[in-house]
């Protein structure tokens, strides 16, 4: 079997991926069409070439630009359906998503509207295609705490369906500390605590987040690698992180993929996974992430089992259903 035939058979789950990141370009033309939208790029190729990044800030530009054709029900059931129908065929059996509430409300879209579309395809993804979801909804850190809290509240009565909160957009000069009330009251009601840190943040940054926002999962988390006291707790505590590695390459979080710290991650006993984060944007759903460091860094089929075990270990799924998908695995990798 080739490496490649290996990855696809692999049993996976995705814990960092932001629906509005999955967002392609044709899907972006046809809805722009729908809605009445005018976009600033006059073809499907003009856009693409776009997709060319200095750092986080340049992405985040066009992602909430992109986003601005979101706008009914049906848009976000669309948006979701296709990322499950793409993750099903990639053989990832459970997927855990981001949603950017206020990157949609503040344009005037109703919370209820952006909901009721993800939630309907996620229900139907677990009917029709057997993949299992949870919900996570973030807050735009480049906002204010105040304007996290009102989408807090906006949230309460879908609570049930919202496993936890996260934190993201631009991270430098927006360290975990500003949010640490609304993440009290959130944990308060019972959503599971994860955020982005260390993705160009400092490794302080990642520390603040475990600190002051007691988070249970990290998103990207790079940058701990420059505290071996920080990397030492996380280790020995078996906080998982979220790692992107075609997103670290797009948004020159590392230059070469030769030098993705994935292999230092592992080395220091990180519980670490591998994830798309926003896929239309980075060139790649999860298998291409495995493909990618596969590649770069020569990991073995035992290594590649192994990232892919963790993947339901990081999971919020129920002790019982982790059993079940790493048995699977198991079964993947017997062949
Ligand atoms: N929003 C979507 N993708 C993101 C990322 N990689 N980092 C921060 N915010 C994001
Ligand atoms: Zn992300």
């Amino acid at each position: 079997m080739s490496m490649h035939d290996f990855i696809q058979a692999l049993p996976k789950a995705e814990l960092h991926l932001h629906i509005e990141g999955t967002l392609e370009p044709e899907l972006m033309f046809a809805l722009a069409q729908r809605n009445g939208v005018e976009l600033p790029y006059h073809s499907v190729e003009a856009l693409r070439a776009a997709y060319d990044f200095g750092n986080l800030q340049d992405f985040l530009d066009l992602y909430y630009q992109g986003m601005s054709v979101l706008q009914t029900e049906q848009d976000y059931y669309d948006l979701t359906m296709a990322y499950l129908q793409k993750s099903r065929a990639q053989n990832v059996l459970h997927t855990e998503i981001f949603f950017d509430p206020q990157g949609h409300t503040e344009r005037g879209i109703e919370f209820s509207t952006v909901f009721n579309g993800i939630h309907q395809a996620l229900k139907d993804g677990r009917h029709e295609l057997g993949i299992s979801s949870r919900l996570i909804m973030c807050f735009l850190r480049h906002l204010e705490e105040s304007d996290a809290m009102a989408t807090l509240q906006q949230a309460m009565p879908y609570k049930e369906h919202i496993i936890g909160v996260g934190l993201d957009s631009s991270e430098l000069g927006h360290p975990p500390a500003k949010f640490k009330n609304v993440y009290a009251l959130a944990r308060e009601a019972g959503f599971l605590p994860v955020a982005h840190a260390g993705e160009e943040g400092p490794a302080e940054y990642v520390a603040s987040a475990l600190d002051d926002l007691q988070i249970v999962r990290i998103d990207h988390g790079n940058r701990c690698l420059d505290d071996p006291a920080l990397v030492k707790r996380i280790a020995s505590e078996q906080i998982p992180l979220t790692v992107c590695p075609l997103s670290n390459l797009k948004l020159c979080v590392v230059t070469d993929m030769r030098q993705h710290p994935l292999r230092q991650m592992l080395n220091s006993g990180l519980l670490v996974t591998l994830n798309s984060d926003d896929p239309a944007y980075f060139g790649g759903y999860v298998n291409e992430n495995y493909i990618a460091v596969q590649q770069a860094l020569n990991l073995s089929r035992t290594e590649l089992a192994d990232l892919a075990r963790n993947s339901f270990t990081a999971s919020f799924l129920s002790r019982e259903d982790r059993r079940e998908m790493l048995a699977k695995i198991d079964q993947a990798v017997a062949g």
